[in-house]
């Protein structure tokens, strides 16, 4: 749930402000982690998750410590990277296999970083509210993985397949 319209437009604006003359990966992402933590209400986890290794690795976050490695098919990460699909759940105690890094989570969402058909990670939300993420938001964070992934060059990280 967006507080207003101008939220989304916001939040796109100010990333892309932050993302301009910047193409290393970690600088980008740890500044879109901080912009939709502090711009998106009732969040107690916002960050990314990277393709290393064959598995995703925390990567830039605000939020409490999480769990480092996620396998590819586990949790609601590693089940929306397998799936390369955007992931809503509502109730994360109902997700079968939900990894809990922080006790206070009740709702998720998890947004597929693609760079043309490449898997780069995961962008990860948790809320303590139920039932706390809509398509509005879906839409808002897919908008913001797809300039995210365009503003960074990927070979500056160790990222699978670059
Ligand atoms: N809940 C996630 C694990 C990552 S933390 O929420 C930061 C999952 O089930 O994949």
């Amino acid at each position: 749930m967006l507080r207003t319209q101008d939220d989304s437009t916001d939040l796109l604006k100010l990333a892309e402000g932050a993302f301009a003359g910047e193409r290393d990966p970690w600088a980008n992402a740890a500044n879109a982690a901080a912009l939709v933590f502090e711009r998106l209400p009732d969040l107690n986890w916002a960050g990314f998750y990277f393709l290393r290794g064959g598995e995703l690795v925390v990567g830039p976050f605000q939020g409490r410590v999480a769990c480092a490695r996620i396998p590819l098919g586990s949790g609601v990460c590693g089940t929306a990277a397998a799936q390369r699909a955007t992931l809503l759940v509502p109730d994360v105690h109902a997700f079968p296999g939900h990894i809990a890094c922080d006790a206070a989570s009740n709702s998720e969402i998890v947004v597929p970083l693609l760079a043309s058909d490449r898997l780069v990670g995961v962008l990860d939300l948790d809320s303590p509210r139920l039932n706390r993420f809509g398509a509005d938001d879906a839409r808002l964070l897919e908008a913001l993985a797809e300039r995210l992934v365009a503003a960074c060059d990927w070979s500056l990280a160790a990222i699978d397949g670059f």
